[in-house]
């Protein structure tokens, strides 16, 4: 492990307000009556388009006369583009609206905090990829996670893939924070185990990389302990979708978004991050399978997730670089060794020196 580097928290935001527990969603309507001046106050509903086949999990939305409601396709991660096109098209649907509701998981989440950044204040999403580059508050907006893992509810970041640029980067910024969250596990009970089960390591994956990295300190260790002992009950005792471990599974995505705030991942996100750009595999599988090949980075955590795929009886992808061209690993060589700040955090500032070229490409051979 490397030394401390850093034993501070920078100026760490968290989320203004939050609710938890069975049949919070129900709050929604109290929590927009506060915004709504009118009838003719605009609310925009950004919802992953599953509940649009599936709309009982939900229950009734408080959706008003001047309200939009918009589903979002979990197909594609966010992209520039695509952000830049939603917005367009609810601004030209009807006025600026006083709240946004972003019901869904990840992709969701981050489109709803994307989408109230940018309306706000105008301009295009590539302008605001990056550090503190979004000038002022977004519109009020609450988020409401119907999958657990990616601490999207909790970070200050919006992640989206620039195509032109290849550049897979957030508006890290305080604006991005979610105003209210509504932590509800029932709303949790219909996602397929499988998408339960790789969503769900993305926040033990962040709190492996962080308790792991150079760049520690309490806060952070703290939470990520927490998420990791909350996950290990979720994945390795009993039936990882009860009551009580979806409870808990949303608590340790909270967490683990928290921790991440505090401190940064490490080997494993960068690699992810390569499949992503390079074969289009989403984030949270990605993870997974490149956890196959973490062995050597990260010994234990290897052993602790084979017993939680064992234990939970999951099919992951594997060997999906093979028959790849020379062009390919090199795409996936560059898309890997841009994320500086996580790959020092693992591995020191020498990372270069230790994944050169050739290991890189082993490591992807051995997915
Ligand atoms: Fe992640």
């Amino acid at each position: 492990m490397n030394k401390t580097l850093e034993t501070g928290v920078r100026n760490a935001r968290n989320v203004d307000r939050y609710v938890f527990g069975d049949g919070a969603i129900r709050e929604l309507s109290a929590f927009l009556k506060g915004h709504r001046q009118t009838v003719e106050d605009r609310v925009i509903f950004l919802v992953d388009e599953f509940f649009q086949t599936n709309p009982t999990t939900l229950g009734k939305l408080p959706i008003g006369l001047a309200d939009t409601v918009r589903y979002v396709s979990a197909a594609e991660e966010p992209t520039t583009d695509g952000i830049d096109d939603v917005v367009e098209l609810l601004l030209t649907d009807g006025p600026r609206p006083c709240a946004l509701v972003g019901i869904g998981g990840g992709i969701t989440l981050d489109t709803t905090k994307a989408v109230s950044n940018l309306i706000a204040n105008d301009g295009m999403a590539a302008d605001y990829q990056g550090w503190d580059l979004v000038p002022g508050p977004g519109i009020y907006k609450i988020g409401i996670p119907t999958l657990s893992g990616t601490g999207a509810e909790a970070t200050r970041t919006c992640v989206m893939t620039n195509k032109s640029t290849g550049l897979k980067l957030g508006m890290n910024s305080d604006y991005t924070v979610f105003d209210q969250l509504i932590l509800d596990p029932n709303l949790t009970i219909t996602v397929p185990s499988e998408q339960y089960f790789v969503s769900g390591m993305d926040a033990w994956i962040h709190c492996v990389e962080a308790l792991n990295g150079g760049y520690r300190n309490p806060i952070g260790d703290a939470f990520s302990n927490q998420a990791i002992s909350l996950c290990c009950d979720v994945f390795s005792k009993g039936e990882m979708m009860s009551d009580e471990n979806r409870a808990k599974l949303m608590v340790a995505s909270y967490l683990g978004g928290c921790a991440i705030a505090t401190s940064y991942v490490g080997v494993v996100h960068p690699f992810s991050a390569g499949l992503s750009v390079v074969l289009g595999l989403h984030h949270c599988v990605a993870n997974c399978i490149t956890m196959m090949a973490m062995a050597p980075f990260y010994p234990q955590a290897f052993d602790d997730f084979v017993k939680f795929v064992e234990h939970n009886q999951i099919d992951l992808p594997r060997r999906v670089c093979v028959g790849l061209t020379e062009e390919g690993f090199e795409a996936l060589y560059q898309a890997t060794i841009i994320h500086e700040k996580p790959l020092t955090n693992a591995l020191g500032g020498n990372f270069r020196k230790i994944l050169t070229r050739d290991r890189v490409r082993e490591v992807f051979e051995a997915m």
